[in-house]
């Protein structure tokens, strides 16, 4: 079966630009483009010619380079449908259950709103892959800015829900301050704690600590976490509503 070659580079502060590239096939597409140089940069890199761009949401750091990039290479931009209007250069809009073709790999959106209304989530279940934008981080989750808790909280349980393996590409490298963050909400998670000691030392390295997997953000996530009984304990919150739990943790979190 064809590989799917995947290269993630940093991009403006605290970004993360991701290439994906069907070799068999000579398809590369840009999952966001927060910025048209560095994307253009790491194409050169790597040898590869945009065809797409697969946008997750319309915030400027995610989409600054889509115009730039369709004019220099006539590359088709995909996005969300709910929030078309707002993607610069969209020519496809698709939402939840819709499924296409990369190369030989099939792309499924799933809709996660709540960082924004019409946030989408691209997952390539051949390639064991999900381009999850800003709306689930590595120990942490988007902030909800233009939906609800109960909203962000579906979205993130539709995450869940992914085979455990699949490894997750995020907007952003939040980790280390979400790790320190975590460890105010679930201090005795033993396997946060070892999580926070491994992202301090990546850091203090210079590497990312991205791409994360479903699964050790399933044991280490305190926003996917609102079921353990010691967060339920913490929060005062026991037997509550599992969309509020998650509401209160990201409540703190703003604080923090
Ligand atoms: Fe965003």
């Amino acid at each position: 079966m064809a590989e799917l070659d995947v290269h993630q580079f940093p991009c403006l502060s605290d970004n993360y630009g991701v290439l994906i590239h069907d070799g068999e096939r000579q398809l590369t597409a840009s999952i966001d483009a927060p910025d048209a140089g560095t994307v253009a940069a790491a194409l050169k890199d790597k040898g590869w010619r945009l065809t797409h761009i697969l946008t997750t949401h319309h915030h400027g750091d995610h989409t600054a380079g889509n115009l730039a990039l369709k004019s220099e290479t006539r590359c088709t931009i995909i996005g969300p449908r709910a929030e078309a209007a707002k993607v610069p250069g969209i020519d496809k809009s698709v939402g939840e259950g819709d499924t296409f073709a990369f190369g030989g790999f099939e792309v499924r959106v799933l809709d996660t709103p709540g960082h924004t209304a019409g946030h989408v989530s691209y997952w390539l279940p051949s390639a064991g892959v999900a381009f999850v934008g800003d709306t689930l981080f590595a120990i942490g989750c988007g902030r909800v800015i233009e939906g609800n808790a109960q909203m962000m909280w579906d979205s993130l349980r539709k995450l869940m829900a992914l085979p455990k393996e699949t490894v997750l590409y995020c907007g952003h490298e939040y980790t280390q301050a979400n790790a320190r963050f975590a460890l105010t909400i679930e201090p005795e998670n033993e396997a946060l704690q070892a999580r926070a000691k491994e992202v301090d030392r990546l850091r203090a390295a210079g590497k990312p600590t991205l791409p994360t997997r479903l699964g050790l953000e399933l044991e280490t996530n305190p926003f996917l976490r609102p079921a353990s009984p010691a967060i339920q304990k913490r929060l005062d919150m026991v037997g509550k509503p599992e969309w509020q739990i998650f509401g209160e943790i990201r409540e703190r979190k703003n604080r923090s």
